[in-house]
């Protein structure tokens, strides 16, 4: 017999009254604590040139106006913004003159853009090379924290995000939602939002059942639950055999029933019930899940406030079960089941217990929700949650909604497509399930081999450990980058080749990019560094800004308005965009511009030095924002 005695069944715990007439558990203790006093500290939105400006020019635009919007001007057009006021210039043409000079007006002390009608369009064009001085003395005077805001201040919201289920090894698909709801907490609280994430752990539920009944049955049989290093490995055999025989029986049985599902529905309802065996088996596979999901979570270096599974919720089942009758939101079905009332006749009724009166995946959803309003009070709740549970999110918050009415927060699904390696879909039950960690360990192997061939062409000698230690960087920032760069909901195919592309669209040409700026400040020297960097004085950057050198100066600029938008929109994707437009154009512009050449000018390479430690900054604030790591050294 395996060993898991000892452990103690799940404790009970306490539960507090609520003003939305339902106990709910005591907010357990934060892992870790969110540090607000710190996000108190971000100067507003609109101390940046850009948001200023564009404040100032959507006040003017606006107060022409209520359909006037101030657009980004389109690709074809030579401007960086432009107001369509077809019908202001038909209805009143005078009106459009107006506004055509108070646009103009609004620069006057400035200089720093031009406007120019072209038909219905007042197009509008920042002046490159008013603005880059100021732009790189923003960014240097900012440092680490140029784009961060306080803009969202005071407001809290919650991420579930991961989410992985116990008694199995993480898979592909909670990596994306661990790599956005990373990426969408960085952001938000870039923003100044108090963003608390809550890992939702799978670890309860009917499967948790089959799972202890194959437990008791075939424990025994296999040869991985007796080796400490391989038991994730042995639960997961257990679960997809009983699938695999309940399937079996289905298929060979007149009316479909199997009474091996029926004996692990009664297991979970064992467990719901307290039953201290099955507590301590659910507890042993509960600690042994967790330490195998930690040591993913180091890899991709996230971290999470709270980390409360769903088994927490099961113990206020009867307290949703009642609340939800009470308020005639719940009603029994002819088959014994209780369900959801939908505000909307069309949508499907939610089951929130079974006949046998245990609770579902939906049950504790709503419970969890009812428990994070009153131990957050937040604004919003974001699911970091694949796009098959859509129809289901939708039920869940079309009940609360009813439940909680004028006190229901904002309730996002930030829902994201299936991703696959080019071999195929995955699926637990069937067994061919790709794991989260072996997809690591394939990256890591990949930028290894691309890593020590880099290496040996360029002549570099450094240790094993140290290049150890890149090839995690780089793995982890190819596979983070090759999420975030498509948006959510797209279903991506994972694509090892572009992932790992040094010269492409690629997390490792981000970090190459970074490690490239680092080799040339370096080689400029502390000394020189420092001068150029420390002034914050940058008028004599003297540069023509016609060409690419504009095109970075524009894209600095513009990355708090990234920042910002990126949290508004739950879009991470913005930032990785922009980012790789940063790189690019700094990768051109190396290119073109010799810095440390003897044949460059002094006032040139001050000047460069100092356009190339601005555009490094942003992309080192850009890549944490992504939770993409910054190795020094490629
Ligand atoms: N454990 C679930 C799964 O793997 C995801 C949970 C998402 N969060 C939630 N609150 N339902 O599919």
């Amino acid at each position: 017999m395996i060993d898991h005695d000892g452990i103690d069944p799940v404790d009970e715990i306490e539960l507090v009254d609520t003003e939305l007439g339902m106990k709910v558990p005591a907010l357990p203790e934060a892992d870790i604590a969110v540090d607000l006093h710190e996000l108190e500290q971000l100067a507003p939105y609109n101390r940046y040139l850009l948001p200023s400006l564009q404040q100032d020019l959507e006040a003017v635009v606006s107060s022409a106006g209520p359909n006037l919007p101030l657009l980004p001007a389109k690709s074809e057009i030579d401007a960086d913004y432009a107001v369509p006021a077809h019908r202001l210039l038909a209805a009143d043409p005078e009106a459009f003159n107006h506004l055509l000079e108070s646009i103009s007006e609004a620069d006057d002390e400035q200089g720093c853009f031009e406007v120019v009608a072209e038909g219905p369009f007042i197009n509008i064009k920042i002046k490159r090379d008013v603005i880059a001085p100021w732009v790189i003395e923003e960014v240097l005077a900012e440092g680490d924290n140029y784009g961060k805001n306080g803009a969202d201040l005071g407001r809290t919201v919650v991420l579930d995000v991961s989410s992985p289920n116990i008694a199995k090894q993480m898979h592909l698909g909670h990596l994306r939602s661990t790599v956005i709801g990373e990426a969408m907490t960085r952001i938000l609280r870039a923003n100044g939002v108090n963003a608390i994430r809550d890992n939702h752990l799978g670890d309860w539920g009917t499967q948790f059942g089959m799972l202890g009944h194959a437990f008791e049955l075939w424990g025994d049989e296999i040869p991985e639950l007796k080796n400490p290093s391989t038991q994730v490995t042995g639960l997961l055999k257990l679960y997809v055999k009983i699938n695999q025989e309940v399937l079996a029986e289905k298929e060979s049985s007149a009316d479909g029933e199997s009474p091996l599902e029926d004996a692990g529905r009664a297991w979970f309802t064992r467990l719901e019930e307290g039953d201290p065996a099955a507590k301590r088996l659910w507890q042993w596979t509960y600690n042994l899940s967790r330490a195998e999901f930690e040591e993913v979570y180091q890899r991709l270096g996230v971290e999470f406030e709270y980390t409360l599974g769903e088994s927490l919720y099961s113990h206020i089942n009867s307290e949703v079960f009642r609340a939800f009758v009470d308020r005639g939101l719940a009603a029994e079905d002819d088959k014994g089941r209780l369900k959801l009332v939908p505000s909307d006749e069309k949508m499907h009724a939610l089951t929130i217990r079974k006949s046998d009166g245990s609770s579902l995946y939906g049950t504790r959803d709503l419970a969890c929700l009812a428990s994070r309003l009153h131990w957050f009070d937040p604004n919003e709740v974001i699911y970091a949650v694949g796009a098959e549970q859509t129809d289901y999110f939708k039920q869940v918050f079309d009940g609360f909604s009813q439940f909680a009415g004028d006190e229901t927060p904002e309730l996002t699904h930030l829902a994201f497509g299936p991703i696959e390696l080019p071999d195929g879909k995955m699926s637990t039950r069937k067994g061919r399930v790709v794991f989260l960690s072996e997809v690591l360990d394939e990256a890591h192997s990949q930028a290894l081999d691309r890593v020590t061939s880099n290496m040996e062409r360029r002549g570099i000698e450094i240790d094993d450990e140290h290049i150890d230690q890149v090839a995690w960087d780089i793995a982890v920032g190819a596979i983070i980058y090759y999420d975030l760069k498509q948006p959510a909901g797209r279903k991506i195919v994972f694509d090892w080749d572009e992932a790992l592309n040094f010269q492409g669209n690629s997390g490792p040409f981000l970090q190459y990019t970074n490690a490239r700026i680092n080799a040339l400040l370096e080689k400029a020297g502390d000394a020189e560094v420092e001068a150029v960097t420390s002034s914050t004085d940058a008028s004599y950057f003297k540069e023509d800004t016609s060409g690419v050198v504009g095109d970075l100066t524009m894209l600095m600029a513009e990355f708090p308005v990234v920042v910002r938008r990126a949290g508004t929109t739950h879009n991470p994707t913005l930032v990785a965009e922009h980012l790789y437009k940063l790189a690019h154009n700094f990768n051109s512009f190396y290119r073109d511009y010799p810095i440390l050449s003897p044949d460059t000018s002094e006032d040139d390479r001050r000047s460069r030095l100092l356009l190339t430690a601005a555009a490094s900054q942003v992309l080192k604030n850009g890549l944490k924002l992504l939770n993409i790591p910054a190795p020094d050294r490629i």
